[in-house]
């Protein structure tokens, strides 16, 4: 080999090569993280600088130059087929010993994918490219008979009764992923995979929604539990959206506490069917604040809504409020609801449940609201704690206004039981106790609750409010009870995690106040069908309008000078069913049975007729 040729040759091959690899940068990939876009990278600048030195090799042979501009086109090839070679296989051995490497010591985490489909391909790329954890693709789910028995890019695609029947315990599966788009699967199908699911011991994720993956596509980090909400709600009710809409584009509507569960839902809805104005009232700045930002970022227009801070029990703010915007609806969602807190604190539970209602409902009248629906509980039936007696008080008050002569505004009750997820109720306390580590504390073992989703209730309240023609009490249809030690079994299995192994569930014994089985709502006995099969109207004991508005003026009167005790007393004698309950108010039941002997009558009071009070 002529050495003096290839030093001089080397003084421009190196110079063209610089030129390619300056150009296309192949260098600038981490060489562990090599991907197709790095071997991209390589590919050009070699062929833009083997490409250059065949062009300067040709053009010596054209002017008749001879050494050392001219390389033989052998080496050329040869010189790039070992460039590429050498280039590629050195990243990609890295990339894979990296990657062993990593893996290495790591527990393998079997899944199989529910989705055969697009989202199924993007989701195996993303467990694929995830290290932490280590995902193993078993197999994917799908109930389309053309793909079961087929794969998918190497991997077996099966049925559904074929994964839970064998598969799942011969490979050991640890988790599923549901890959598919939502509208498409039905609630009642999600639900019942998930219970197959909790059944054996088995995570289930799923995607998120594509607009929340990150620029790069989706990532396995970004697979979420399946929360007990998919597993709890119903199936979307029947829902006269139209009617509503075309009611709701002229109005201006008030909803209190609008900034709490019940509330903001309802003020998301109220907003998505184009009511006019949306006024909310909270006294809660920083959750009203939230929502406000909220709203905002969704793109609701700021005139389209009023965040206002403000007390449902202050006078003059709520006479200021309904000068400024002559609210046509009101819904009253504004309320101390925790029944321990209430137990304690009778004086609140009276003043702004029982004087907030009593407030709005006399300013509605005075401003020609055309209704107003108080949101209520379960806990006002037969009330057995001192805030479902003060629900109780505010229904039989909103009742007994419709029944006054010569009022305008229809008053209408919708009552139903716990909401999934709401402010401080039982799931998302057990989701901050299985975060944390546990315990998971119930009160009882035994004790049970009806649910619906905050969503579902909402759409019944607007249904209901807009059914009503003033006085009913509208009763919601809340399915079957559900045990809250499942509840928090099933919460802990989703979390990934064995209930008693890993998070202990602990009892912790009735609260004041707390009963074992909440009423059943909605029964033959005690509810009148409506043409929503979800909505019924409950049957409740007639009350005297005059006697009524007496009485709630004598108790809140009461809360300048009373004691608790005799709060609590006066609640009784108002609502004779209000017996205590694991209560230091059990005491007075007693006293009061004693001195019910005598019937209240109330020509014995008031000599005169129903007739408007407040004008
Ligand atoms: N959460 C449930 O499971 C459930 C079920 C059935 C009925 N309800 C009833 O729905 C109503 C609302 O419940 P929620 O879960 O939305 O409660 P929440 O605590 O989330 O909301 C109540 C809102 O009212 C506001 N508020 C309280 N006092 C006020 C006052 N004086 N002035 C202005 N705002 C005031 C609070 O700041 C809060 O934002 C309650 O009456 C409750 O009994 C709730």
């Amino acid at each position: 080999m002529n050495m003096e040729r290839v030093i001089l040759q080397l003084f421009f091959v190196i110079p063209v090569m610089i030129v390619g690899f300056a150009i296309f940068k192949p260098f600038n990939g981490i060489i562990r993280h090599t991907a197709t876009l790095d071997i991209q990278r390589i590919l050009y600048s070699l062929l833009l600088s083997s490409g250059l030195l065949t062009i300067i090799t040709l053009s010596s042979i054209g002017s008749g130059l001879t050494s050392p501009f001219m390389i033989p086109f052998s080496v050329l090839i040869i010189h790039f087929i070992l460039c590429v070679f050498l280039m590629t296989w050195t990243r990609l051995l890295v990339r894979l010993i990296y990657q062993n490497l990593r893996l290495y010591d790591k527990k393998e985490v079997r899944v199989m994918i529910m989705g055969a489909g697009e989202l199924g391909q993007v989701s195996l790329t993303a467990l694929e490219r995830s290290a932490n954890p280590n995902y193993k693709v078993i197999g994917f789910i799908d109930d389309n008979q053309q793909l079961q028995g087929k794969t998918k890019a190497g991997i077996p695609i099966c049925s559904l009764q074929k994964a839970f029947g064998s598969i799942i315990s011969s490979q050991q599966v640890d988790e599923i992923i549901l890959a598919v788009n939502r509208g498409g699967m039905s609630d009642e199908k999600v639900r019942n995979l998930m219970d197959l699911c909790i059944s054996r011991k088995i995570v289930i994720k799923e995607i998120p929604p594509v607009n929340d993956w990150l620029t790069g596509g989706l990532n396995a980090r970004q697979l979420r539990h399946m929360n007990i909400e998919d597993l709890l709600g119903r199936d979307v009710i029947a829902f006269d959206s139209e009617g509503i809409r075309e009611r709701l584009k002229e109005s201006v509507i008030l909803v209190t506490g609008g900034a709490g569960s019940i509330g903001s839902e309802l003020v998301r809805q109220l907003l998505m069917f184009d009511a006019r104005k949306v006024v909310i009232v909270d006294q809660a700045e920083s959750a009203l604040y939230d929502l406000q930002h909220e709203l905002l970022a969704k793109g609701y227009k700021s005139n389209r809504f009023v965040a206002m801070v403000g007390d449902v029990t202050n006078f003059f703010r709520m006479v200021q409020l309904f000068e400024r915007y002559h609210p046509h609806l009101v819904f009253n969602a504004a309320a101390y609801k925790h029944v321990p807190l209430m137990e304690e604190n009778p004086f609140e539970a009276i003043r702004v449940n029982v004087g907030g209602t009593q407030l709005l409902a006399n300013l509605s009248i005075k401003y020609g609201v055309k209704k107003f629906v108080m949101i209520s509980t379960d806990k006002a039936v037969n009330p057995t704690n001192v805030m479902g007696a003060s629900k109780r008080i505010c229904e039989m008050y909103i009742q007994s206004q419709s029944q006054l002569e010569g009022i305008k505004t229809h008053f209408i009750t919708t009552r139903f039981g716990n909401v999934l997820g709401s402010n401080g109720s039982v799931v998302p306390l057990f989701s901050k106790q299985i975060v944390a580590g546990g315990p998971v504390t119930l009160t009882h073992r035994d004790i049970t609750r009806y649910f619906m989703t905050i969503p579902e209730a909402c759409q019944l309240v607007l249904e209901a409010g807009f059914m009503g023609s003033g006085g009913e009490i509208f009763v919601f249809d809340m399915g079957k009870p559900v045990k809250i030690y499942d509840l928090a079994v099933k919460m802990i299995t989703l979390a990934g995690l064995e209930p008693g192994r890993d998070i202990e569930i602990r009892e912790t014994g009735l609260r004041p106040g707390e009963k074992l089985y909440e009423e059943l709502l909605a029964t033959k006995e005690n509810t009148l069908p409506t043409y929503h099969k979800k909505i019924l109207i409950g049957k409740t004991r007639e009350c005297n309008p005059v006697l009524i508005h007496h009485e709630v003026l004598a108790l809140l009167n009461l809360l300048k000078s009373a004691t608790d005790d005799q709060l609590v007393s006066a609640m009784k004698k108002l609502v004779p069913e209000f017996i205590s309950q694991n209560s230091t108010f059990e005491r007075l039941d007693q006293t009061i049975s004693e001195e019910n002997g005598k019937e209240i009558n109330p020509a014995d009071y008031f000599d005169f007729k129903p007739a408007p009070v407040y004008r």
